[in-house]
């Protein structure tokens, strides 16, 4: 099996105390500051609240069992396991995790990048609120989830409105306090992201309340994995404590 690709330590969303405090009091301001002083507004308010009807025609889409990366405080988890799916979401952030927890989805504190259960089971993985900039690295990002989803699994993926595609070092800011060390971060459009996703057959792109999705199918292989099931996310999430991490799980 080949070894997750390495992105570095995602120290900076899990130890910034300004994303923290957004997540806690519901609301931003909070941006992603570039060096050059360039604000990209993060839209906490809309990630607090209960998931609206543009993500649950998002959601409308997933198969089977689901993996939300970067889950954020959890609207879409919770959305999910109130519809009796499996889903799991896993983010980097503790605040994130434990607020996901509280509205009761299943969560774990962990990043993308880090051994994660049901490996190569998972039917679709969710990489919303511009979560395909995650790491700052598209190409490692979609290796790591084609091996994180069972082979011809889907990734539903928002893309930014604006046909970009740029690399860029951000902190993040609530433009009073600016946390921690700069990191790696990405934007791209659907043609940006068509353009990486080599090998993955689109399902599907569309727009809705000025939010722009592609669906992308991983490459199929002619052996068929069994499904992640509940049991098997939860038993995984009890053996698989890599050090200084808590899972944290609704059983
Ligand atoms: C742009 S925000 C998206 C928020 C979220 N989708 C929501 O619904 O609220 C990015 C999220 O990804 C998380 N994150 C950043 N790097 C990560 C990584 N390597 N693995 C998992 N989560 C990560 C951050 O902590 C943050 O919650």
């Amino acid at each position: 099996m080949t070894a997750p690709p390495a992105a570095g330590p995602p120290t900076a969303w899990a130890t910034a105390d300004p994303y923290a405090a957004a997540l806690r009091a519901g609301r931003g301001p909070l941006f992603l500051r570039r060096a050059d002083g360039w604000l990209l507004p993060l839209d906490v308010e809309r990630w607090c609240a209960r998931a609206d009807p543009v993500d649950r025609e998002v959601l409308d889409r997933c198969e089977g069992a689901v993996l939300d990366v970067g889950c954020g405080p959890g609207r879409l988890v919770a959305e999910l396991a109130a519809r009796g799916r499996t889903v799991l979401g896993i983010d980097v952030c503790r605040a994130a995790v434990d607020r996901t927890v509280r509205l009761g989805g299943a969560a774990l504190r962990r990043s993308v990048f880090e051994p994660l259960p049901g490996e190569g089971r998972w039917d679709s993985v969710l990489l919303m609120d511009g979560n395909v900039g995650i790491g700052g690295d598209p190409r490692a990002l979609l290796e790591r989830v084609a091996a994180l989803l069972r082979p011809g699994g889907l990734l539903l993926a928002e893309t930014a409105p604006e046909d970009v595609d740029e690399r860029v070092r951000v902190r993040l800011t609530d433009a009073r306090a600016t946390a921690g060390a700069p990191f790696a971060w990405a934007r791209l459009g659907t043609p940006a992201l068509l353009r990486y996703a080599r090998g993955w057959q689109p399902e599907g792109q569309w727009t809705a309340g000025g939010r722009r999705f592609l669906a992308l199918r991983s490459r199929s292989a002619s052996s068929s994995a069994e499904p992640p099931n509940r049991t098997a996310v939860v038993s995984s999430q009890r053996v698989r404590k890599p050090s200084g991490e808590s899972p944290v799980a609704k059983r």
